[in-house]
């Protein structure tokens, strides 16, 4: 597969990410027609994050990922690499513990964490097969992985639709609601690139992932996978 639209480094993912904090949030229900509230449900139930559990919310933005688990009396630590997403998100959420660090070199201690998620974050990371050895470092043996990304619709119809929908209206709909359409055009381009269900399960299992499944979501725009450490 070509990375060739994601190859974006590092650095300017951060600086894009800076750059939409404000209204980040607010951009991604318009965008996805209120299924991102549905996606969230999702992942919280595949975590199944009890009282007491730690949990690693990588990617976590301005935190709005992390609130389910905090509902549900966990520890969640959401870290993220861009002081713009985090800066929004301590002033919306002050009681998020939110944590700057890079997926790739995790400032966390070995099997420190219950479970590691991460939302719509894994396609932006440059060297994301790198963060996947990084989160099974710092999980817990018999700790629990759950991914929420785009992914490929599996019924050809919708996989038509959709991406027409991304290609043609993402872009316009962005420059009326986000304050840099731009990184609305990336967002589109980094879906189309990103490996299908299977591959990604395969590049899990690679970085040393067991058990690894996955559950679509709205006919395949989204996948949930999941893997164990071993015990
Ligand atoms: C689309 S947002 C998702 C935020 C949140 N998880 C959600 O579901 O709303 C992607 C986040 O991944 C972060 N990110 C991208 N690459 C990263 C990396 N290498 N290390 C840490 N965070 C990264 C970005 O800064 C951004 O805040």
């Amino acid at each position: 597969m070509t990375r060739a639209h994601l190859d974006k480094q590092p650095q300017d993912v951060a600086a894009m990410f800076d750059d939409v904090a404000a209204k980040y949030d607010r951009t991604n229900d318009v965008l996805s027609l209120g299924q991102a509230r549905l996606w969230r449900r999702a992942v919280a139930d595949a975590v199944g994050a009890v009282a007491g559990q730690r949990i690693l919310d990588l990617g976590a933005g301005t935190g709005t990922s992390s609130l389910p688990f905090l509902e549900a009396g966990a520890d969640v630590v959401p870290c993220d690499f861009s002081i713009g997403m985090l800066t929004e998100g301590k002033n919306r959420h002050p009681e998020l513990p939110l944590t700057a660090g890079d997926a790739t070199r995790l400032p966390f201690a070995d099997e420190s964490f219950d479970a590691v998620t991460i939302s719509f974050a894994l396609r932006n990371v440059q060297e994301h097969e790198a963060a996947m050895r990084e989160m099974l470092r710092v999980t817990k043996p018999g700790g629990k992985l759950v991914i929420c990304e785009f992914s490929t619709p599996t019924w050809t119809p919708l996989r038509t639709v959709y991406t027409e929908y991304l290609m043609r209206a993402l872009p316009p709909v962005a420059t009326r609601v986000s304050s840099n359409p731009e990184a609305y055009v990336y967002l589109a381009e980094s879906i189309r690139e990103w490996p299908d269900q299977p591959e990604l399960a395969a590049e899990l299992q690679r970085a040393g992932w067991t058990k690894v499944a996955w559950r679509n979501l709205t006919g395949g725009i989204v996948a949930l996978h999941r893997g164990f450490k071993a015990p």
